[in-house]
């Protein structure tokens, strides 16, 4: 393989033991359950038992990735992990995780913060230390892993969630990247974690704000002077950051008023190419740096090789990129699909008192 060919061999996903449908958290908080199913367009809270957190979420999808991968953990040269649920100020993540996997040695090993960006940004990092020839024979690790939760009763709580994805940089057997994406950026306080704190601050509004703001430079940039309708015709997917399903939704009709589209031409948009890869957001809910890559993981399945999709990372703050991706000869048998459903034959639903029990062990360990 020549290093211009990098993309992304393997794909494995973890999501955690316990789930929590939306209706019982309005049941708690006395709210009407189609606010969170119809109005947030959320199905189910994933949630992490005490001793779960984003290190052992990624340590088992890397493990899942890596099994289904024809290399071996000598191979690995670099390990980013992207998330917002960072153990330590100082210690990586990765370094939890690579202890796990019994890697060390000629590895560049390290953590990337950018809110729910920074799993984008570890793996078009990893893609151009393969694609500029300094990871030379060598394969990298990259896994997007959060666990995310809101203070007790604030508006976020039915968008919380967990997962992490992991992809391994190699061979493009599962999906080719390409070299050209288009980011954008711009500084706000829309959402975020003053060091010390334990759950997020958010300004609701304005993120919503900033992230139909971002999907309308971003989708810009990638339609340029050319005909929208057509440029986007071309993706047999279009993927987004979920941070709840709805959210996109709004995104796909304010890119829609944008274009000067019709709503039913956005609806259509979004009916043909958008909804189908919520499906598994929807039973993780916001898994933050996992999110995007959960809906391309589901995206992916079943296409044929070379199929493209377009990939909207978003993280608060605020930064996105735009991807384009072509689905590589694996994505028709997509084994990734066993890790997903496996997890959630095996989750155990919690109920009222659980998640009570559970939310108080959040805030006596955060
Ligand atoms: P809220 O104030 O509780 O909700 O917070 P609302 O009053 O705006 O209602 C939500 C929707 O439900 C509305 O629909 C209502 O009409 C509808 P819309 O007008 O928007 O189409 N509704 C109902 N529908 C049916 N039956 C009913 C009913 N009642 C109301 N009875 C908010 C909503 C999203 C602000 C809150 O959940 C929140 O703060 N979430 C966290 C922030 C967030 O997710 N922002 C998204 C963009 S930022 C991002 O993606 C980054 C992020 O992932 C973090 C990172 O980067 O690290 C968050």
């Amino acid at each position: 393989m020549s290093t211009a060919e990098a993309g992304i061999a393997s794909i494995g996903l973890q999501l955690p033991p316990l789930y929590m449908p939306v209706t019982e958290l309005a049941e708690l908080r006395n709210v009407d359950p189609d606010k969170y199913t119809k109005g947030l367009g959320c199905l189910d809270i994933a949630l992490c038992p005490s001793g779960h957190d984003a290190a052992t979420l990624a340590v088992g999808a890397a493990k899942r990735a890596l099994s289904r991968w024809d290399g071996s953990i000598e191979d690995i040269g670099l390990i980013a992990l992207g998330t917002e649920s960072a153990k330590d100020m100082s210690r990586p993540l990765s370094a939890w995780v690579a202890e796990e996997l019994g890697l060390s040695g000629t590895v560049r090993s390290y953590e990337v913060k950018h809110a729910c960006y920074g799993g984008t940004l570890a793996l078009r990092q990893a893609l151009e230390w393969k694609w500029s020839g300094a990871g030379a024979k060598k394969a990298a690790l990259v896994i997007a892993s959060d666990v995310a939760l809101y203070s007790v009763g604030d508006p976020g709580e039915p968008t919380q969630g967990a997962g992490a994805v992991a992809m391994i940089v190699d061979r493009p057997d599962a999906a080719a990247v390409s070299p050209i994406s288009f980011p954008f950026s711009h500084p706000a306080f829309d959402f975020w974690r003053p060091v010390g704190d334990s759950f997020p601050s958010v300004d609701g509004q304005l993120s919503l704000d900033c992230y139909k703001n971002a999907v309308s430079e971003c989708f810009r940039a990638l339609i340029g002077g050319r005909d929208a309708r057509e440029v986007l015709a071309e993706y047999r997917a279009i993927c987004f950051h979920v941070p709840f399903p709805k959210m996109v939704k709004k995104s796909v009709i304010h890119l829609g008023e944008e274009l000067g589209w019709s709503a039913q031409e956005a609806e259509e948009l979004y009916r043909s190419k958008v909804e189908d890869a919520l499906e598994w957001n929807q039973l993780s809910g916001n898994a933050y740096t996992a999110s995007l890559w959960i809906s391309v993981a589901r995206a992916l399945v079943g296409l044929k090789e070379g199929a493209p999709i377009a990939a909207f990372s978003y993280g608060s703050g605020y930064g996105a990129e735009l991807l384009q991706l072509t689905a590589g000869p694996v994505a028709a048998s997509a084994p990734w699909v066993s890790d997903v459903e496996e997890d959630l034959r095996a989750r155990k639903p919690v109920d009222l008192w659980g998640y009570e029990t559970l939310r108080g062990h959040a805030r006596a360990s955060a």
